[in-house]
């Protein structure tokens, strides 16, 4: 299914649940098999991503096993279903030497996040990933690491992946991170806990915080005020039992579809609606879509909700400075089909740090949305997207980008005629089986 054939629809309707959140699954599994006792992930996502996070907790020789799994369906590492994960958490101090290089795929969340953990780990471990992972900026973790006292190197001088790191004790110190990145703010949590004293981390605008709230949930000395964390060392995890609920980021791309093909009506119920998370929902508002949150709830510490979107006719343009881009970070390719169907000129800025994602988002949905007829103008940290083009179906490249193949796949159902998105298979990254939940609406 590596070329996948779509054609403009009529409208979309139906009720839906979508997969589970990939930043709150990885997390789960990472700080399970820190926590001491076993600890239950219930509702994890089985998609490539988090699959390489559990492949290299079981390298450290954490044991992590899979339950209830429904409904029957191929192996963890083909993903799609949905099912419970038990881990046997042993410990800040638990993890053995890995015999071999812990390989992160396609995951920057697995290498950055690990790179912190095995900072202060008494062993020697070797990161790598495949060629995208392999080609996205290291040092952003590797000199704040350095400057904890850590023993860490990265090809192309301390740049990029493979990394290789020798873990010690670490000094806590107090770092300003210069882009809003969890998963730089996130290593840096996860170091402090091997640190002695107390690690603060500040940021220039808010990212994701599930490490917070998960961290906290299990007992750690964790504060946050305003930008900045501060975690104390030694802080020892209780083990617990965690239910993940709906990804907003591929809630994102229903959402969408719903708003621009006309005579749409979608329900898709528990999705995680952290307000890290949900810039769209704001700039969705300004653009005059009817989207409404139904039966607000907590699960697990993160505010859940049924999200129903209607299609009221046209949106409207937008602006997007910089001090939004953290909260719509993954939300940038579809916010760009979004524009391209909306009344006005949409400005996103300050958006530089997508150049440096699973492709180059800035360049990749410039020149694919090119393709289908919008009319736009890429900047060095933005986009400028002129509205209510006709796109016009025709071939368009994924770049091997998940998100780059699902925004193109919503785009297409506006589009004239047949798109053909190319390497569509790289959904599996973090949504299995999402062209068949598409064409599950279709009407
Ligand atoms: C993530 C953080 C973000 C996001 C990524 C997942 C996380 O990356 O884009 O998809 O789980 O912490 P950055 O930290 O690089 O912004």
């Amino acid at each position: 299914m590596n070329n996948v054939e779509l054609k403009k629809v009529k409208n979309l309707k139906g009720e839906l649940t979508l997969p589970p959140d990939k930043s709150i699954s990885h997390r789960a599994i990472m700080f399970a098999s820190l926590a001491e006792g076993e600890s239950i992930v219930r509702n994890f996502l089985r998609a490539e991503d988090p699959v390489s996070t559990i492949n290299a907790f079981r390298k450290l020789g954490i044991k992590i096993r899979e339950e209830n799994v429904i409904p029957p369906h191929p192996p963890l590492s083909k993903g799609g279903g949905s099912g419970n994960v038990v881990i046997s958490g042993k410990g800040l101090y638990g993890l053995k030497e890995p015999f071999d290089v812990i390989d992160c795929g396609n995951s920057g969340t697995t290498a950055r996040l690990i790179s912190g953990i095995l900072a202060g780990s008494s062993f020697f471990s070797v990161l790598t990933g495949d060629d995208s992972l392999k080609q996205r900026p290291m040092s952003r973790v590797i000199n704040p690491l350095k400057e904890m006292g850590a023993e860490i190197s990265g090809r192309a001088g301390d740049k990029y992946l493979p990394m290789a790191v020798k873990g010690k004790t670490l000094k806590a110190v107090h770092y300003t991170t210069p882009v809003a990145s969890a998963q730089v703010k996130s290593c840096l949590i996860l170091a402090g806990l091997y640190a002695n004293g107390t690690t603060a981390v500040t940021e220039p605008f808010k990212s994701r915080d599930h490490t917070e709230r998960m961290l906290k949930a299990m007992g750690a000395g964790i504060e946050v005020h305003d930008l900045t964390v501060r975690i104390n060392g030694g802080s020892r995890l209780h083990a617990f039992d965690v239910s993940v609920p709906s990804d907003f980021s591929s809630a994102a791309f229903f959402i969408a579809a719903a708003l621009i093909v006309p005579g749409s009506e979608v329900l898709i119920k528990g999705v995680g609606i952290n307000p890290t998370r949900t810039g769209l929902l704001e700039v969705l508002k300004e653009m005059g879509a009817n989207v409404e949150l139904h039966n607000i709830r907590d699960v697990s510490g993160e505010p859940v909700a049924d999200i129903y979107c209607k299609n009221a006719g046209s949106l409207r343009a937008a602006k997007i400075g910089k001090e939004r881009i953290p909260s719509i970070i993954d939300e940038f390719p579809i916010l760009c089909v979004l524009a391209a169907q909306a009344d006005g000129v949409t400005e996103i800025r300050g958006a530089g740090e997508l150049r440096f994602k699973e492709s180059d988002r800035i360049k990749a949905m410039s020149s694919e949305l090119e393709k289908l007829g919008a009319g736009l103008e890429e900047h060095p940290d933005g986009i400028t997207i002129k509205g209510t083009a006709h796109l016009k179906g025709c071939g368009v490249e994924s770049y091997g980008d998940h998100r780059i193949a699902m925004s193109l796949a919503v785009a297409a159902l506006a589009a004239e005629g047949t798109t053909v998105i190319k390497g569509a298979s790289c959904v599996d990254i973090s949504f299995p089986g999402f062209f068949e939940k598409l064409r599950s609406l279709y009407r």
